[in-house]
């Protein structure tokens, strides 16, 4: 499916932290955008978090490491979502049931609530409808989070280019 329309299509990934899920969901998401398009140009990807925690940080060492291996640098700074995401991003998606919840509580308008979607509603892995928080996992919670983004790529991908 090629997206001819000249419209950016705007999307803001949301975990708890910022460090871990989101950065990841961001870089995967470029990365396939940028594999099917060959640029970015028609997209504005991001990401940010609940908590303000570690607010400027790169993305957690260990996420950064597992990512490098499947041959994704991670760059984001870290960031808390604002009240301004909400009418910038076309498209603001949560990683558990809980990013929702925030997500919904924060939202400024009824409209603005409409743009909240749940990244777990993309993951095709049955076993799964959302995106676990590896925080406080070993290794096979990282590789985990990413092989769950990387198959949830294609679906949210035609979901938005679909969507007019
Ligand atoms: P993330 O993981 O939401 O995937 O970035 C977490 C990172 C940090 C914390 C919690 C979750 N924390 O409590 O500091």
């Amino acid at each position: 499916m090629e997206d001819k329309s000249n419209k950016k299509h705007k999307v803001l990934f949301i975990c708890l932290g910022n460090i871990c899920r989101s950065p990841a969901a961001e870089g995967m998401f470029k990365q396939y955008v940028l594999d099917r398009e060959g640029s970015l140009a028609n997209w504005e990807i991001d990401s940010a978090g609940i908590g303000r925690w570690h607010v400027g940080q790169l993305p957690d060492h260990r996420m950064r490491t597992h990512a490098r291996r499947r041959g994704l640098e991670l760059n984001h700074h870290c960031r808390q979502v604002s009240t301004s995401d909400f009418y910038d991003f076309d498209y603001i998606i949560g990683m558990d049931a809980q990013n929702i919840a925030d997500l919904r509580r924060l939202a400024p308008t009824v409209e603005t609530e409409k743009k909240i979607l749940m990244m777990g509603d993309f993951v095709t892995n049955p076993h799964y409808d959302y995106v676990p928080d590896p925080y406080y996992e070993g290794a096979e919670g990282f590789e985990l989070v990413l092989d769950l983004l990387g198959e949830a790529c294609e679906k949210l991908y035609k979901f938005i280019v679909g969507h007019k």
